[in-house]
């Protein structure tokens, strides 16, 4: 059942939010200048009277949802637990680049959080980076504020390719940062890199992840890069510029990812995220793809809470305005049918290393999991032991094994 724009949001079911840990995200819709691959909602603004009103704006948005929360007698979030909001079990700021902010505003805006919505003490605090726009200094604040993971968009270490990616950091920035990020003693550091960019060969993605395994990340995700319609790479692929990605050399990049990340003493724990142990892996997307509870602040940010999903106006401009006028500053909203919460469960419980339980599948579907298992795409010993979980080649075709799942 769908909201249209600006509904209120159904609160009935809040009630039972966060039995199961709670999950915060920011959206900070900002970069310097857009990266030609890039359809992320995020705006390139130099004005700094424009951030600040992003973070007037999102105090609003903070105290409104504390409000929404606490304040609906006997349906609202707090009334399963005396009135109180659950504690946050882990933050996480996304873009964006959340570091076109001052360290300081990152640190107000966690603070914030911490005073309407109290945080687990030993909750996970992650924001994202570009190598850039970090320094020594800023680090250090981020991390005596409290931020304890910090995830930078490296990409590749090879020149042509940040060229044609158009980032805007030099060969060697990226694990510099990761390097001052472990100086000024943040416990976990990821990095991004993309892989199957035209031009990019088996030699430069080798490289890549030797720099990065070399630079002392315990997090690693690696995304195939896919091409948006709608952005500038896609138009240059469409006139012809540059060559479409090669879905056998994407598949080729991702069994050297494994080969070398399984060797340094990373292991998968979603297709395409590995981790040096289980406390290195991204607890906040976890919680997502477990079916988890998380609210979402900022344009354009999305939420999911006890089975209600909704989704904020995307441009900043319509998200300050709607604040300004008291309003929540949701667009939509939809109240989740078994239906959906089946084929979600199914989408992202497979991607994951545990898996599912097979038990949650339909009968149709475990006809097809068991002929998956015969064609080697699902883990033998897992399904005996009732269990839905990709082998290495079932990773390479993930996609098409999960439809085969949602009959
Ligand atoms: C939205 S960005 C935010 C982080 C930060 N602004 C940055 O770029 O480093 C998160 C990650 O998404 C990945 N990404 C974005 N667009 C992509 C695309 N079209 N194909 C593959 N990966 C993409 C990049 O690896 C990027 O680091
Ligand atoms: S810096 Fe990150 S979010 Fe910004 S345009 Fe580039 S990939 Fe997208």
């Amino acid at each position: 059942m769908r909201g249209a724009q600006g509904s209120a949001l159904p609160t009935a079911p809040l009630a039972s939010a966060g039995t199961g840990g709670f999950g915060v995200y920011v959206h900070v819709p900002f970069c310097a200048s857009r990266c030609g691959y890039c359809d992320f909602n995020t705006y390139t603004v130099g004005d700094p009277d424009e951030r600040e009103a992003y973070v007037t704006a999102l105090y609003a948005d903070l105290e409104l949802a504390r409000r929404t929360l606490c304040g609906h007698g006997g349906g609202g979030w707090g009334s399963h637990r005396g009135g109180g909001p659950p504690q946050v079990t882990t933050v996480f700021f996304g873009g964006g680049t959340p570091t076109m902010l001052a360290a300081e505003d990152l640190a107000r805006i966690l603070e914030r959080i911490d005073a309407l919505w109290p945080l687990a003490g030993d909750a996970e605090v992650t924001t994202e980076a570009n190598p850039e726009t970090v320094t020594p200094a800023s680090l250090a604040a981020l991390r005596s504020a409290g931020f304890t993971r910090i995830s930078f968009g490296m990409q590749s270490t090879a020149p042509h390719v940040l060229a044609l990616l158009d980032r805007r950091h030099a060969p060697g920035r990226a694990e510099a940062a990761v390097g001052e990020a472990i100086e000024a003693g943040f416990e976990h550091v990821s990095v991004d890199l993309i892989y199957g960019t035209p031009g990019e060969s088996a030699g430069d993605f080798a490289a890549s992840l030797a720099a990065a395994l070399a630079s002392g990340i315990d997090h690693l995700s690696a995304y195939s890069l896919i091409v948006e319609e709608s952005t500038r790479l896609g138009a240059r692929m469409r006139r012809g510029e540059v060559p479409y990605p090669d879905d056998d050399v994407a598949a080729d990049r991702y069994l050297l990812a494994e080969q070398m990340l399984t060797d340094a003493g990373f292991q998968w724990y979603e297709v395409s995220n590995w981790a040096r142990d289980a406390g290195g892996r991204c607890h906040h997307n976890l919680t997502y793809w477990s079916g988890g509870d998380w609210w979402g602040f900022g344009p354009g940010a999305h939420s999911h809470v006890a089975g209600v999903r909704w989704w904020n106006v995307k441009h900043p401009a319509a998200y300050r305005a709607a604040l300004a006028a008291g309003a929540a500053p949701v667009e939509g909203s939809e109240v989740l049918t078994a239906d959906d919460r089946h084929i979600e469960a199914v989408l992202l419980g497979v991607r994951l290393a545990e898996g599912l339980p097979a038990s949650v599948l339909r009968p149709g579907a475990v006809r097809e999991a068991q002929a998956a298992v015969a064609e080697g795409l699902l883990e033998a010993a897992a399904w005996r032991a009732g269990r839905v979980v990709l082998t290495l080649r079932g990773r390479l075709l993930a996609d098409a094994v999960v439809r085969r799942l949602i009959p």
